[in-house]
C-alpha cells in the first residue's frame, strides 16, 4: 500500500510538470483527488486494513493528499498569474542593494557659492563659448599677433588657418558681452578653459576661471578692491585683505596681480603662504580703452575693471587640497570627501 501511494505521488509529480493550462490542471486534479480517483479508493480502503497498518498508512495517505492539493493550488495561482511564480518570488530576507547617490564636484560647489555671493551683490552671470575665435580670445582683447600666448605651447588650436581655438581664458566673454549690452553693468563669467601646458601640482591643461567685468561712467580701482575684499571675506568666512601688485595684461591699463591675505595664518606668515603672509590669486586691471573700442563703445567714455582667476586654486585653498590634478583624476577616495 505504501508503495502504491508513493508511485501515485511520483506519477502526479511527472504529470503536473506537463500542465500548462487551467483545463489540463482540472483534469489532473480530478485524476488524483477526484471522487473516483485512485487516491480516494486508497483512503476508502483504509478501514479494511489492520489497526497496525492503518496507523502507518493513514497519516501517509493523508499527508500525500494534502501535499498534492497544495501543489495543485500553487499551480493554479501560477497559471492565473500568467507566468512562473518561482521566477517572480522575492526573497525579502536578502540584503538590499546599496544605491550610491551622486553629488557635486568641489569645482561645482565653489562655482555655485561664487555665483550666490555675486548675485547678492547685484552681478549678472554671463557665459561664453569654449570653442572660440581668435578675435574674441585675442584680437579684441588687444593681444598682439606676436604675443607668446598665441603660440602652439599655450593654445590648443582647433583650426589655426581659420583662427578657431579652445579658449585660453574666460576673458573671451568680455567683448562678446559688451557687444550686446550697454553700460552700466556688472557681470561674472565662470567657465572652463584650456591651455597647452605641462601639468604639475598647481597647473592643469583644462581648468576653470572666473571672470568679472564691471563697467560704468566712473568705476574705479577702489571699487574693484572693495568688491574683491567683500567677496573673499564672505567666501572664506573671515576678514580678508587684498593686495595689488603692478602687472601686465594687454587688455587692462593699469594691470595688477592681486594677492589675498593668507587664509591659514591671517597674514602672519606660515607654510601655506611660504612665510610671506599673502597668497597669489589672479590677474586684474582697469579695462584698456582699446577693448572698449573693439566692442563698439566710444573711446574714453566708460571706465571699468576686470579680473580673472582660477576656480581650482580657490577650491584648493578652501578645502586644503594640495594637488590640482585630483579634480580630474576620477579618484573616488578624493571625490567622496565632498
Ligand atoms: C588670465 O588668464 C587673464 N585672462 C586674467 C585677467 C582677466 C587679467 C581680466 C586682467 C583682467 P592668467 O594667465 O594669469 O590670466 O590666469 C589667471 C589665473 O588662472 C591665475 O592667477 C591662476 O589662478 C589660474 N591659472 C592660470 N594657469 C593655470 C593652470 N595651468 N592651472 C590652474 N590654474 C591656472
Amino acid at each position: 500500500m505504501q508503495e502504491k501511494i508513493e508511485k501515485l505521488k511520483q506519477e502526479f509529480l511527472e504529470g503536473i510538470k506537463k500542465v500548462a493550462t487551467a483545463d489540463e490542471l482540472f483534469v489532473l486534479e480530478k485524476k488524483y483527488l477526484g471522487r473516483k480517483s485512485e487516491f480516494n479508493e486508497i483512503l476508502k480502503g483504509l478501514k479494511d486494513l489492520s489497526p497496525q497498518e492503518r496507523r502507518k498508512i493513514g497519516p501517509l495517505a493523508n499527508s500525500t493528499k494534502v501535499e498534492i492539493a497544495k501543489m495543485i493550488e500553487y499551480k493554479r495561482q501560477e497559471i492565473s498569474a500568467g507566468g512562473n511564480l518561482e521566477k517572480e518570488r522575492i526573497d525579502v530576507t536578502l540584503p538590499g542593494k546599496r544605491r550610491s547617490v551622486g553629488h557635486l564636484n568641489p569645482i561645482s560647489l565653489v562655482r555655485a557659492e561664487i555665483e550666490d555671493i555675486f548675485t547678492r551683490m547685484g552681478f549678472e552671470i554671463a557665459d561664453g563659448p569654449e570653442v572660440e575665435t581668435e578675435f574674441y580670445n585675442f584680437d579684441a582683447l588687444n593681444i598682439p599677433k606676436d604675443h607668446p600666448a598665441r603660440d602652439m605651447q599655450d593654445t590648443f588650436w582647433i583650426d589655426s588657418e581659420k583662427g578657431i581655438l579652445s579658449r585660453t581664458h574666460t576673458s573671451n566673454v568680455q567683448v562678446r558681452y559688451m557687444e550686446k549690452h550697454k553700460p552700466p553693468f556688472r557681470i561674472i563669467a565662470p567657465g572652463r578653459i584650456f591651455r597647452n601646458e605641462a601639468t604639475d601640482a598647481n597647473h592643469e591643461h583644462t581648468f576653470h576661471q572666473f571672470e568679472a567685468l564691471v563697467v560704468g561712467d566712473d568705476v574705479s580701482v577702489a571699487n574693484f578692491k572693495f568688491v574683491l575684499e567683500k567677496f573673499f571675506s564672505e567666501f572664506f568666512k573671515q576678514d580678508i585683505r587684498v593686495r595689488l601688485r603692478p602687472s601686465y595684461f594687454p587688455f587692462v591699463e593699469p594691470g595688477f596681480e592681486f594677492d589675498i591675505s593668507c587664509t591659514v595664518c591671517g597674514g602672519k606668515g606660515c607654510r601655506t603662504c611660504k612665510g610671506g603672509g599673502w597668497l597669489e590669486l589672479g590677474g586684474a586691471g582697469m579695462v584698456n580703452q582699446n577693448v572698449f573700442v573693439a566692442a563698439g563703445y566710444p573711446r574714453n567714455k566708460y571706465q571699468g575693471f576686470a579680473w580673472g582667476f582660477g576656480l581650482e586654486r580657490l577650491a584648493m585653498m578652501k578645502y586644503k587640497i594640495d594637488d590640482i590634478r585630483l579634480f580630474h583624476s576620477g579618484d573616488l577616495r578624493f571625490i567622496r570627501q565632498f
